[in-house]
């Protein structure tokens, strides 16, 4: 479907470049990787845009917007930055954001800090996005606001008089609303979220949470349509709300895990851990990721199936992330100290070692060797918006002769579960057995597999992903869009096999828990 070619802003958290300081007021600044700015890049240099961002750094360095202005000269879209002072990046990116929204809307509640000043700062902070959105657009460039940490954005544009057309993506889940109504300011939140034109998410499951939401704290939307995209009506406004299921670059990643360079890095890995199935964990070191839960289930394998004892090896990449975080470094020591628990167990001088553990970001050839070398591919996630490294295993597995392990509640097993073997998480006896099916899989069965999970994820790319976001932000017709024709993940059919299917709202009944949230709105009211 073709889309008016308004001009493109995109914003998000970060700049899609990474920027360090390189001696005194000297800055280094390369380009970031990964499919969100593989696929928007291209749009952004066909129709002309801004990228707009915090750079990733605290600092008021005039000299750096003038690095980054020479930046922008030569890669074709204009990037502006955000800047954010110490205290800001402590109360909204580290607070608000990280330590409220993002366990919370992974439902892990307990590791929330509802702490009022994040709140006040991450109000504050969107504001300062909305002014420099404000200072670099024009009232018919479409903007293309991105994931958590920008939730109220919309809400500070409209009140500072803005027109523009706004559409808003969530790269991870939305809670249920027994969850999100645990947040003290989760009125103020969903009122902002309408203000956006265009909502997307990337599963229905995340849809129909946020639908429950809405129809919980905003009495009297009316929801219309089935299919991707929802049309809800609310006072004078109508905002869509679509499921658009995000991707990678597959043939890029196809094309580069075919190369020689990698082949021979994978080959090595083959000869350094002979005679035996390479089974892979790739994560950020994240809670949410599941990393102790899966060595406890690794562990659990050796225990219950003796026989494959120096017939696997396990290596888990970690890579460092929000490390100035408690619970990160925390966790980072639980991993430890349970890799060296199975080591201290199962190993032998001068022989198998059970688990490879490497902690540090990798490299594209590294990683895509690890891909490559792989056998097996855990991807076992507590709680994950979509999880591209499930589909990044994909696109590498070229000799497609490999099994991918997916958790049931990470978004991509929305799509993979036909061809992956889905796991709980949590069951610790289910992954291993999982890890032992995958052994001992024939070929025919895990080619077959392998097929049809690269098949799905090279027809559904992250170009795809661009295109149906922006032709439901432009279609006049939401209905007229092509029908969403996936197969529903577990977690989905749930309610569609209740006779609903995604497009149909069921009414909520009136609870104590509804009641106390009608009155939340009205004293929300009151206080704004
Ligand atoms: O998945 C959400 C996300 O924000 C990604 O966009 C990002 O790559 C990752 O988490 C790490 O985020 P950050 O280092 O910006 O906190």
């Amino acid at each position: 479907m073709s889309t008016p070619s308004r001009r493109l802003v995109v914003v998000s958290n970060r700049l899609p470049y990474i920027v360090s300081r390189n001696g005194e007021d000297r800055w280094q600044v390369v380009p970031g990787s990964g499919g969100l700015v593989s696929a928007l890049v291209p749009v952004l240099g066909q129709r002309g845009g801004t990228w707009i961002g915090w750079p990733g750094v605290a600092t008021d360095d005039e000299h750096l917007d003038h690095v980054l202005a020479d930046v922008s000269a030569g890669c074709g879209y204009a990037l502006k930055p955000v800047h954010l002072t110490p205290d800001e990046v402590h109360n909204f990116y580290q607070g608000f954001s990280n330590a409220v929204v993002w366990p919370l809307f992974h439902d892990l509640q307990s590791l929330c800090n509802f702490d009022p000043e994040y709140w006040r700062t991450y109000r504050a902070v969107n504001r300062k996005f909305a002014v420099t959105i404000r200072a670099n657009s024009e009232d018919d460039d479409f903007i293309w606001v991105h994931d958590y940490h920008l939730m109220n954005v919309a809400s500070e544009l409209r009140a500072a008089g803005s027109h523009a057309r706004l559409g808003f993506f969530l790269h991870i889940p939305f809670p249920s609303l027994d969850l999100f109504a645990k947040l003290p300011w989760c009125v103020q939140l969903i009122d902002a979220l309408l203000q956006f034109n265009l909502i997307g998410f990337q599963t229905l499951r995340d849809r129909r949470n946020f639908v429950q939401c809405v129809r919980a704290l905003v009495p009297g939307t009316e929801f219309e349509g089935k299919g991707p995209v929802l049309t809800a009506t609310t006072g004078e406004r109508t905002i869509r709300i679509g499921t658009f299921p995000i991707s990678v670059d597959f043939t890029a990643i196809e094309r580069q895990a075919a190369l020689p360079e990698v082949a021979r890095r994978a080959n090595e890995l083959h000869r350094l851990l002979p005679g035996r199935k390479l089974l892979l964990g790739v994560d950020r070191l994240d809670y949410t990721k599941g990393i102790p839960n899966r060595l406890d289930a690794f562990a659990d394998l050796l225990h219950r199936f003796p026989h494959l004892r120096e017939r696997i090896s396990l290596i888990q990449v970690v890579v460092p992330s929000r490390v100035e975080i408690r619970d990160y470094d925390d966790l980072k020591n639980t991993i430890e100290r349970l890799v060296g628990r199975i080591n201290g167990e199962f190993m032998r001088p001068g022989g198998w070692v059970p688990v490879w553990y490497v902690y540090g970001s990798l490299n594209t050839t590294d990683l895509l060797a690890y891909y490559r070398a792989a056998d097996i591919a855990l991807v076992t996630p507590l709680r994950d918006g979509m999880n591209l490294v499930a589909k990044e295993y994909c696109a590498s597995s070229i000799e497609e002769d490999s099994v991918l392990i997916l958790s049931e509640f990470a978004g991509a097993a929305a799509q993979l579960r036909r061809g992956a073997l889905l796991v709980n998480p949590y069951d610790v006896e289910g992954v291993a057995e999982a890890i032992r099916v995958a052994f001992t899989m024939s070929e025919d069965e895990r080619r077959a597999r392998m097929r049809r999970l690269r098949r799905s994820v090279r027809r559904n790319d992250v170009f795809l992903w661009v295109d149906n976001f922006l032709a439901a932000a432009f279609a006049s017709d939401v209905d007229r869009l092509p029908k969403d024709t996936r197969p529903l993940s577990i977690l989905e059919s749930d309610y569609a096999s209740h006779g609903f299917v995604s497009g149909d709202v069921e009414p909520e009944p009136a609870t104590p828990l509804a009641e106390g949230l009608i009155a939340r709105r009205h004293a929300a009211n009151l206080l704004n």
